[in-house]
């Protein structure tokens, strides 16, 4: 008696979807450099048409220019509502339709808590989180036209934990990885996803500064001993974009070599 044939599980596809973004277009910010452009790089190559924009003309152009034809470059800064509404139409006017929106744009600050301005303070929160609310905002008309879409935040590392010396900063990612949730649970019917990446240490332009050197052993404070590189946060980025992340919504996925799960073995032995 031969043995029959197991029956698939109820609604199995053949194989898992992979990060394919063909034929969809998303608007990318922060993206002349750093993990925006990395992210740009990864979703071009992954078959999407990309709307980069930045307050960096000449480098956005540059970054732009170089991913060819499914790539276009506006000058934009994101916490202006009239800026995100040309952007907006001009993705559509260009590709069609807006189907992905990744809100990379941010800027740093290194204060204690006890010096932070009221005005840096609320800089870092205009740009930071009011740009990431403007953006949802603006665009959410355009994915429901679509029939849905990816929204990807860029939160940080700092959005998970208490980290010091980041008042400003620190608030402000703790502010996006929160209206990620609720744009999760108000969108969800829409067949919009809103999920939250949240970077650790990673070498760009922003944290070249503070003088992290790429490579194995180069940051011992974490458990994979070094910073992160774009291309590493991209791939998430472009993950959650793409139907392989259909049923994800609401998520944070944290992206730092294993910073927010816990004290280096170093740290536990007393090295
Ligand atoms: N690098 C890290 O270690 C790290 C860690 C966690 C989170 N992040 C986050 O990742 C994102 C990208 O950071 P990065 O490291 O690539 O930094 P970066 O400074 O290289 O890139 C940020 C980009 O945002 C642009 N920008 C700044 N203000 C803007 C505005 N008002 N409008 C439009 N664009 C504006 C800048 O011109 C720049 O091109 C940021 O949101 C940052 O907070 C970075």
């Amino acid at each position: 008696m031969t043995e029959p044939e197991p029956k698939p599980e109820p609604g199995a596809p053949a194989t898992a979807a992979v990060s394919d973004l063909t034929g969809k277009t998303v608007i990318l910010t922060g993206a002349a450099r750093g993990i925006g452009a990395a992210a740009a790089r990864g979703a071009v190559a992954a078959g999407a048409r990309v709307v980069l924009t930045d307050v960096l003309e000449e480098e956005g152009r540059r970054t732009a220019e170089a991913l060819g034809d499914r790539a276009r470059f506006v000058r934009h800064d994101v916490t202006s509502e009239e800026e995100w509404q040309r952007v907006t139409d001009f993705a559509a006017g260009e590709f069609g339709s807006v189907d992905g929106l990744v809100n990379n744009a941010g800027i740093s600050m290194a204060t204690f808590l006890a010096d932070v301005s009221v005005e840096e303070f609320r800089k870092v929160l205009d740009v930071n989180l009011t740009g990431v609310l403007i953006g949802m905002k603006t665009v959410i008309p355009a994915m429901r036209r679509a029939g849905g879409g990816s929204v990807v935040n860029i939160s940080s590392a700092a959005g998970l934990t208490g980290l010091a010396l980041t008042a400003g900063y620190g608030a402000s990612k703790w502010g996006v990885r929160g209206l990620t949730k609720i744009g999760a649970v108000e969108l969800g019917t829409d067949r919009i996803r809103v999920n939250s990446v949240h970077p650790g240490m990673t070498y760009t332009p922003m944290t070249a500064r503070v003088g992290i050197e790429p490579g194995e052993g180069g940051y011992p404070n974490t458990p994979m001993a070094r910073v992160g590189e774009p291309h590493e946060i991209a791939s998430a980025v472009c993950f959650l974009l793409s139907d392989a992340a259909s049923y994800m919504t609401g998520a944070e996925l944290a992206v730092d070599g294993g910073w927010t799960a816990g004290p280096t073995v170093r740290y536990v032995m007393g090295q």
